[in-house]
């Protein structure tokens, strides 16, 4: 079954004088219950592919069908549903008022499923974290906590699918391989597919099944982690990711 099928995907900004062509026709077909990694270096697009699946960017081109179903740039509340996103900097996508009971509640209620107390207490629990940190504010938490809490906010609407946008990019290296165990367990229980995006080979190395290495708005290559493993690339791009990679651990 496939969850994701993407082609012909075009994403095009456009300013009153100026188009830039940011996406520029990739095709990507995702498994039920893979992890499918996109790598490449700052500006080349990665966000924006998210952002376009996800639904906060409308202006792509091309073929999209998720689980299943086609969407059209102008999602519906149902397809939303089935994708949710996690975000690399915690702290901006919790509302710094808001206790976290409610940014887990809020969600939940709006897509008119269960969000009393004892369901928050469980979407808790199923990030390793205590049912008295529904009272807290974003601020009381550290960095590692407030990524568990935007991975149960994801969670708690029962996606089949996570875009995972550079989700621990902004964490202590020590924190890091916390949140990537915490979101294999979660995946591998609930056979979730995931999107993961890094400019880390490393992370995507140790968390994806196949990874698309991507440079100026299209897919130069296709690894698998024995690939990255043995130093192994066709695309010239790729090979020197890879070199970048080992050099940057052997430092
Ligand atoms: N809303 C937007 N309007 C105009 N340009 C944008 C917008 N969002 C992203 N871009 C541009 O698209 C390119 C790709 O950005 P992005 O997808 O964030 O890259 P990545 O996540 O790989 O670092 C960048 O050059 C960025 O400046
Ligand atoms: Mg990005």
């Amino acid at each position: 079954m496939t969850m994701i099928d993407v082609q012909d995907f075009h994403v095009r900004f456009r300013s009153r004088k100026t188009e830039t062509h940011v996406v520029r026709g990739i095709d990507l077909r995702v498994a039920r219950g893979e992890c499918v990694g996109i790598v490449g270096e700052s500006g080349c697009g990665k966000s924006t592919v998210l952002r376009c699946l996800v639904g906060l960017e409308g202006g792509w081109t091309g073929h999209v069908s998720l689980n299943g179903k086609p969407v059209r740039p102008e999602r519906q509340k149902e397809d939303l549903r089935a994708a949710q996103m996690v975000f690399q900097d915690p702290f901006g996508s919790l509302h710094p008022r808001h206790r976290i009971g409610r940014a887990l509640s809020e969600p939940a209620r709006c897509m008119g499923l269960p969000h009393g107390r004892e369901r928050i207490a469980a979407a808790l629990s199923e990030v390793g974290l205590p049912a008295e940190f529904a009272d807290r504010f974003p601020h009381e938490l550290s960095g590692g906590q407030r990524q568990r809490v935007a991975i149960a906010r994801a969670l708690i609407v029962e996606p089949a699918l996570l875009l995972l946008d550079e989700p621990t990019s902004a964490l202590d290296v020590s924190v890091q391989a916390e949140i990537l165990n915490l979101l294999s367990d979660r995946r591998e229980e609930r056979n979730l597919t995931y999107l993961l995006v890094s400019h880390d080979l490393s992370v995507v190395a140790h968390m994806c099944d196949r990874i698309f290495v991507m440079q100026h708005g299209v897919f130069v290559d296709e690894l698998s982690p024995e690939d990255i493993g043995a130093g192994r690339a066709n695309h010239p791009y790729a090979q020197h990711l890879i070199t970048a990679s080992l050099l940057g651990d052997a430092a």
